[in-house]
């Protein structure tokens, strides 16, 4: 145990570089990463080089979508050239969807009904274009069988959506498994990462995969704006997403009024005017995160995630997380009658979370947590359901 706590020295030691955490107790990294001071000096820089050089500034604002994507491309284990950079997952979702022609063979969409909603309202509105949701039921809003999940995959099957870790539990779901019963079928593996990418290590080449999105808001601590898809290489050319713009032609500076000449590489997801700011914003979130590597995140998270498992259940809270340390990410869902008007007297006291509907309050040390703040979370919690 010494052990353990001595590796996760440096990585407390990078709480000077968040000024909220001395302000808050910050556990709610799946859903807002705690800010970097470093992204007020990016900021800064975007705006100076917009003040200083004008339309030059592009120079130095483009080549930023690359490099970023690039970035989040060394996180999860993609080859240079197969990310873009994209606002949010939703998007991602739509110009996926772009890409397929939905018929009566293969029109359906497989995922599970613990699915984030917004993706779930992008396939869904693609029935009007002949898409057909097929949801796969949890029997306890905490996990879905995997072969449950499997066995709902068939020929008619076109897309099969996996969320890495579900948003309402963070159960970690077999995306590799998934994945290679969608590829048996002959359709496309596409894995909503959001909830892991930052705390979960993963290699997207291993997995398998066809599509990997996630975004910039929470374990990335990058603020919103900058959501990221991994395409694998030999798909890339057989795709044309419908959802383009002239950065997805070769020659964007051509301005033919013809049909759009895709770029070869994963630019071709690339649309319209890519939001430079959030990439600043970004910037520093991410690179903290692939400095400090996320093999090492993850050995403090399952430690962390694993004490306050404890703590509630000898507090006599329900954990609506799965009990295996391996099959949960980064975050713990607690549940006890009266949860929803105990997470916001937990606010008002300072202590930063959230409560979902059948989750419960979640709960997410990242690396900047000290077992302090957990302890003190749960003193918190007793006191307040004493009164
Ligand atoms: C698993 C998952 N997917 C997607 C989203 C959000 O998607 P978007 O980037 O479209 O807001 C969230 C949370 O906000 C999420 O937890």
């Amino acid at each position: 145990m010494t052990q353990a706590l001595d590796s996760e020295t440096d990585l407390l030691e990078r709480r000077r570089e968040f000024p909220t955490l001395s302000k808050k107790v910050h556990l709610i990294s799946h859903s807002l990463g705690a800010m970097p001071r470093a992204a007020y000096d990016a900021l800064r820089e975007y705006g100076d080089l917009w003040v200083d050089r004008s339309i030059e500034a592009w120079r130095d604002w483009l080549p930023l979508v690359t490099a970023s994507a690039d970035e989040i491309g060394r996180i999860i284990g993609a080859p240079a050239g197969t990310v873009m950079m994209h606002q949010n997952v939703s998007a991602w979702m739509g110009i996926i969807a772009s890409c397929l022609d939905f018929t009566p063979r293969r029109d359906r969409v497989v995922y599970t009904d613990l699915n984030f909603p917004s993706v779930h309202y992008v396939w869904k509105e693609h029935e009007r274009l002949g898409a057909n949701v097929h949801l796969v039921r949890s029997d306890d809003g905490i996990e879905v069988d995997t072969q449950k999940f499997i066995d709902a995959i068939d020929e008619r099957t076109a897309a099969v959506v996996i969320e890495l870790v579900l948003f309402r539990s963070g159960t970690i779901q077999d995306a590799k498994a998934i994945a290679k019963a969608a590829h048996a079928k002959g359709a496309l593996a596409i894995v909503d990462a959001y909830q892991a990418v930052g705390t979960v290590p993963m290699d997207v080449v291993d997995m398998d995969v066809d599509f990997l999105t996630g975004g910039s808001v929470k374990w990335l601590c990058g603020g919103p704006g900058a959501a990221y898809c991994y395409v694998r290489r030999d798909l890339i050319s057989k795709l044309e997403p419908r959802l383009c713009g002239w950065f997805s032609h070769e020659e964007p500076f051509a301005f033919e009024m013809s049909r759009v000449r895709y770029r070869r590489d994963a630019g071709r997801f690339m649309g319209g005017t890519p939001s430079i700011p959030a990439l600043y914003a970004s910037s520093a979130g991410r690179r903290c995160v692939r400095e400090l590597g996320v093999e090492r995140i993850r050995r403090k998270s399952i430690r962390q995630v694993g004490k306050l498992a404890a703590m509630a259940e000898e507090a006599g809270l329900e954990v609506r997380s799965p009990r295996d340390p391996q099959r949960r990410g980064g975050m713990l869902c607690l549940e006890f009658p009266g949860s929803e008007p105990a997470h916001e007297e937990l606010l008002r006291r300072g202590y930063m979370l959230d409560w979902r509907p059948g989750s419960g309050i979640r709960v997410s040390p990242h690396f900047y947590t000290t077992d302090g703040e957990l302890e003190a979370l749960l003193d918190e919690i007793r006191k307040i359901r004493r009164t």
